[in-house]
């Protein structure tokens, strides 16, 4: 019997029509049988600040975030890229993830995405999760960086349709799913 997995997605941008948003809304459609992948929305998780702790209890959007990664057996994370750089609210939530008390990135295979307008493809960004994520523990998936270039071309109606990459995303998330198996 197929094995059933649970991924988690992150989009990096909270801006409607966000490229990073439909790239991981196309990830449902690329995933190996028996993987789902549901997007978690970072919109509600406030500016860091241990001052609106309640004790050593986080703010309930960042509890609730935090639990979906957490029973999550794999985090893609799609990012755009901001000053060569991952965006403010995406490292924002990583920064909340990594004082939780369940550590959700800790131990748990991470795939990164980025995607720009342009020709760099993001990979500044790419990088910097890398490190980023790599110092809270998170398992990266090494390899090839999956880095879109000239993703406004590639998107239509809010998904992924470039068939080149989408063939790459495939390959790149069955890696994942083996590993995700363990
Ligand atoms: C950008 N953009 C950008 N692009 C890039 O390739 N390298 C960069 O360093 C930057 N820097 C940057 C800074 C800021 C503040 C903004 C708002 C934008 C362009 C960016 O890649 C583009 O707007 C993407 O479409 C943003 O991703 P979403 O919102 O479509 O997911």
């Amino acid at each position: 019997m197929t094995k059933t997995l649970n991924f988690a997605a992150i989009s990096g941008s909270l801006r409607k029509g966000s490229h990073s948003t439909s790239v991981a809304d196309t990830l449902q459609e690329l995933v190996p049988e028996g993987v789902t992948v549901t997007r978690h929305d970072i919109d509600d998780i406030p500016l860091y600040n241990e001052d609106i702790k309640d004790g050593d209890t986080s703010p309930q959007a960042v509890r609730d975030l935090a639990g979906k990664l957490a029973a999550a057996d794999a985090i893609i994370v799609v990012s755009p890229e901001y000053n060569r750089g991952t965006s403010g609210v995406l490292k924002n939530t990583i920064d909340w993830m990594s004082k939780e008390p369940n550590a959700p990135f800790s131990g748990k295979p991470t795939l990164i995405i980025t995607q720009s307008p342009g020709a760099t493809a993001g990979l500044t960004a790419h990088y910097d999760l890398r490190q980023v994520l790599s110092v809270i523990n998170a398992s990266v998936q090494p390899g090839f960086e999956i880095a879109i270039g000239g993703s406004a071309g590639k998107i239509e109606d809010g998904k992924l349709t470039d068939s080149d990459t989408r063939d790459f995303i495939t390959k790149q998330l069955k890696r994942l799913t083996e590993t995700a198996k363990g």
